[in-house]
């Protein structure tokens, strides 16, 4: 039996939840006090098989690919409603598993997810096709049209950070399109979307649509996407996993969509309102204490005006509150675990020994917790690993500019393009940033502004494929041109 206080969970397998085959579990700790918080069923090849089975007879028996649009979209509205009423409940569990402050989970995830559902359930009953004239023939001998139709079974893999939200990206347009699914959550953060899954079992969802593994990338996230009766993975994540999972899916020609990392830069023109800049780009690397895919790790500031942004930000960062993540007025929250903390930190080392000054922050913070305190780091040059790699956590380097090409020739001086910022008061040179950019969000005098209707996902080594939005449908469904002679 699990310690007192401590949930013991399982899989959703064909809509029961079971215990894993070999009754093996994995424990899980709040990040915020080092504490054991549940203990997660650790899946195995078994358990993944009979997961994959579930959703392939829920896809293949037609009741879910065939129930009429207007039923689906009205099951998928009836799970955006138990978002929305177990929206403080989620937003608890969510925080103390990932770390993730609280304030950021329930007032900007919570909200985008429940919009997220409704948006995508008003999809369901508009998946249009198209009657195409054949360009060869008498226009009136054929009849030729598309339909679109869902993918299959589809294995989704997601990340720590967010998972909630992370979940609901997936969840949605996939279901909206009529396909099954099994969920992997990280092995950091299930408890999230394992409570999110109840709810779509509550809301109606028929048995097997969405089935929830837990348990580790190896054990449990290998076989998944490696699975020959999975149509299409969807993953977010780690380049290097990504890079993984691509090998995989390679193997059986799965149907793949990717969200990867970014190393997105952030651009403070001398003409931008420096109240709104400085606010601006802390906040967008600091988000979720930077364990966000759109970090804004890369800060460049025009000459004129660097000095005092440095200073401005290194006032600043003292200010923000850091502590327990469910507190509601935390903004800095902990990372997710000692290793994560200890990655991040052998990252401003390594940007120290190159060189590079440490102007605020640096130590860790309080204990128990893995806390890290907001750090800045000036003198780094763009060669630097820090100025190049992912880092997820709350580190920025600040970095001068003088002129627009050098700064759109440094943006985009990255194997990533997931996302980009820029604060200017010129409205042309807005523009003209946005468009030379090679990135799949850009945000001018804002940062991470998300919205259901707006596509996300990443160009170059960041991603294929887009979340929400119109698109993120594509990922899930294909079009089949049916041709029929007529006369
Ligand atoms: P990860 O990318 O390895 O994990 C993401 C998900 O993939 C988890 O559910 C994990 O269980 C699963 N997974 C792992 N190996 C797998 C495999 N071989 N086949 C199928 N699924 C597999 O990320 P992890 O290990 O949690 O963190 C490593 C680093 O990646 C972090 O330190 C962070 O820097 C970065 N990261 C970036 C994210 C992003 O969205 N850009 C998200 C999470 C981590
Ligand atoms: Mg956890």
């Amino acid at each position: 039996m699990p310690e007192t206080g401590v949930s013991r969970h399982q899989l959703l397998i064909d809509g029961k939840w079971v215990d894993p085959v070999d009754g093996a579990h994995i424990d899980t700790h709040d990040p915020s006090t080092g504490q054991k918080l549940a203990e997660l069923a650790a899946a195995g090849p078994w358990d993944v098989d009979l997961a994959v089975q579930s959703a392939r007879r829920a896809f293949d028996d037609g009741l879910w690919r065939r129930m009429p649009a207007e039923a689906r979209a009205r099951l998928l509205h009836r799970f955006a409603d138990l978002i929305e009423e177990h929206a403080d409940e989620l937003a608890s569990i969510d925080t103390r598993d990932c770390g993730k402050p609280y304030a950021f989970i329930r007032n900007v995830d919570l909200p985008n997810m429940a919009d997220l559902v409704r948006y995508m359930a008003g999809w369901a009953t508009k998946l249009e096709g198209r009657t195409i004239p054949l360009s060869r023939q008498d226009p009136t001998a054929y009849l030729s049209y598309t339909r679109r139709q869902p993918v299959g079974v589809v294995a989704q893999v997601i990340p720590w950070n967010g998972a909630v939200l992370a979940a609901t990206w997936k969840l949605a347009p996939a279901l909206a399109a009529g396909c099954t699914v099994v969920l992997k959550p990280a092995e950091l953060a299930s408890l999230g979307p394992l409570r999110l899954a109840e709810l779509a079992v509550e809301a109606g969802l028929p048995d097997g649509v969405v089935n929830v593994i837990t348990g580790t990338g190896a054990d449990a996230g290998a076989p998944l996407v490696a699975h020959p009766q999975v149509d299409k993975v969807a993953f977010t994540g780690s380049v290097e996993t990504g890079k993984g999972i691509v090998a995989a899916a390679a193997q059986n020609l799965t149907k793949l969509t990717l969200e990867l990392g970014g190393k997105s830069p952030a651009v403070i023109y001398d003409d931008a309102d420096l109240d709104l800049a400085v606010d601006g780009a802390l906040a967008a690397v600091l988000y979720a204490q930077g364990e966000a895919c759109t970090a804004g790790s890369r800060l460049y500031v025009q000459r004129p005006v660097h000095d005092e942004v440095l200073s401005r930000i290194e006032a600043a960062v003292p200010k923000l509150r850091l502590g327990e993540s469910s507190d509601p007025d935390v903004v800095v929250g902990p990372l997710v675990s000692e290793r994560q903390r200890s990655k991040v930190i052998s990252f401003v080392d390594g940007a120290v020994g190159d060189g590079a000054e440490v102007i605020a922050g640096g130590a860790t913070a309080r204990d128990p917790g893995y806390f890290l305190e907001p750090t800045v780091l000036g003198g780094v040059h763009d060669q630097m690993t820090v100025a190049r790699e992912e880092i997820f956590g709350p580190v920025v380097s600040v970095m001068a500019f003088d002129d627009e090409a050098e700064v759109i020739r440094r943006a985009n001086d990255t194997t990533f393009g997931l996302a980009a910022g820029v604060w200017t008061t010129n409205v042309a040179r807005a523009h003209r940033f946005a468009n030379a950019v090679n990135a799949g969000a850009v945000w001018v005098n804002c940062y991470n502004v998300f919205d259901a209707a707006l596509p996300f996902g990443g160009f170059k080594r960041s991603g294929w494929g887009k979340e929400m939005g119109e698109e993120a449908l594509d990922g899930y469904l294909q079009s089949k041109a049916v041709t029929l002679a007529i006369s």
